[in-house]
């Protein structure tokens, strides 16, 4: 038996300066029940103890299934959701303490790109008044000569012609309006974009081309970036590091081809066993890892290591008792589990789970309740 070490501090963000430093972040929603007055009987606990570290001009990918908390997570990074508990530390500032003008100043080094594009954007403006309003916002438009240089600047950065200013966004296509939801990142100069589910909405013969803007983008201007989406294969393709969420922690993060060699949370062991191997003599051959049930509530999580109800790795003490902590078990590989090693070294085998009971995932009425995915949903 492994005994876990005690946490270690916020993500072992490899060279550079860390820009970003999340610690022991919570966001806990309340669920109001009642007539007449409104009496709280209970939370969702959407993000409930993450820590993660994004140094300047990494990207760091973040997955997990449905419901998991990923949206709401990057939300309480831009304080768009108010956190319960917990430290959002952005180049040296606490963000969850500031108020006011400071926190205004503050976001606009924040941005955040968004999973549908054409809800995002507000369909009475054309692109000019959408790129203008934050720059106005923030001052950045008292010049008018250097302002219409800067929308021309921003529309050429993310591939659109000029005359693009004058349209509305229901004259674009999907892809075009998500150049446009970059653009209007871009017009206060940030320097971390949280870009969450920034190309699922999209056709996938345009999903590579936003992929690639972004990353172009990044180069060009050094920007920092936390990349929330379903799609393995599009968090791959762009993450330095990748973390793995399961009901409102991570269990799992390291860079992003060791994710891929070297899984080791059972969780994220079974994510990946999901994926199809193009060999078709490896894919019959390749041991594939069903998980039973799903995911249970986030307003009533499973005790002691939040998986134990599906994981198949689960042993008889320590599991269902004690909630591992995101731990490094080497090279900047962190995994919350209380056997990792003995899963890495093979010394435990997966059995066979039967489905556990649990209470579905949405319980408050009145939450933006997303769909309750499956696992391959996040492949
Ligand atoms: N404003 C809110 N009030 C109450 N509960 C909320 C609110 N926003 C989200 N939730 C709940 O918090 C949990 C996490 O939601 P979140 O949207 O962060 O998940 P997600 O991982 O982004 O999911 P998806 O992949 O579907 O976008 C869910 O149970 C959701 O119902
Ligand atoms: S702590 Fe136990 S239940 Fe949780 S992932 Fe590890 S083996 Fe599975
Ligand atoms: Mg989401």
């Amino acid at each position: 038996m492994t005994v876990s070490n005690p946490p270690t501090p916020a993500a072992p963000a490899p060279a550079g300066e860390v820009l970003l430093e999340v610690t022991d972040l919570k966001v806990h929603f309340p669920i109001k029940r009642g007539v007449v007055v409104d009496r709280t009987v209970g939370h969702v606990f959407a993000v409930d103890g993450v820590d993660l570290a994004i140094r300047r001009g990494e990207t760091y990918g973040l997955v997990g299934e449905s419901g998991c908390g990923k949206s709401t997570l990057g939300r309480a990074i831009l304080r768009l959701n108010e956190p319960t508990g917990g430290q959002v530390v952005f180049d040296g500032t606490d963000v969850a303490r500031l108020k006011g003008e400071q926190l205004r100043k503050s976001r606009r080094r924040m941005q955040m790109i968004f999973q549908d594009p054409m809800s995002s954007l507000d369909p009475r403006q054309p692109v000019e008044s959408i790129l203008l309003e934050g720059m106005h916002a923030h001052g950045l438009d008292r010049d008018k000569e250097a302002t219409a240089r800067r929308l021309r600047e921003l529309l050429a950065a993310v591939g659109l012609p000029e005359s693009s200013l004058r349209k509305y966004p229901h004259e674009f296509s999907g892809g075009q309006r998500q150049r446009i939801g970059i653009a209007r990142a871009l017009a206060v100069e940030p320097d971390l974009i949280v870009a969450d589910e920034p190309v699922s909405a999209l056709d996938v013969s345009v999903q590579a081309q936003v992929v690639n803007l972004l990353e172009q983008l990044q180069q060009e201007l050094g920007l920092t970036y936390l990349v929330i989406a379903h799609d393995l294969a599009v968090v791959r393709h762009i993450s330095d590091r990748i973390g793995v969420m399961y009901l409102g922690a991570l269990v799992e993060e390291t860079g992003s081809q060791e994710l891929y060699e070297n899984p080791l949370h059972p969780y994220t062991r079974a994510l990946l066993s999901a994926i199809p191997v193009p060999d078709p003599v490896i894919e019959d051959s390749r041991e594939q890892i069903l998980l039973a049930g799903d995911l249970p509530s986030p307003a009533n999580p499973p005790s002691g290591c939040r998986f134990h109800t599906r994981c198949p790795w689960r042993q008889a003490t320590l599991c269902d008792t004690d909630r591992p902590q995101l731990r490094e078990i080497g090279g900047g590989h962190r995994v919350a589990c209380h056997y990792a090693e003995d899963v890495r070294d093979g010394l435990i085998q997966p059995h066979k789970v039967e489905p556990e009971l649990v209470e579905a995932a949405s319980v408050n009425p009145d939450a933006a309740a997303p769909d309750v995915g499956s696992v391959t949903e996040i492949l």
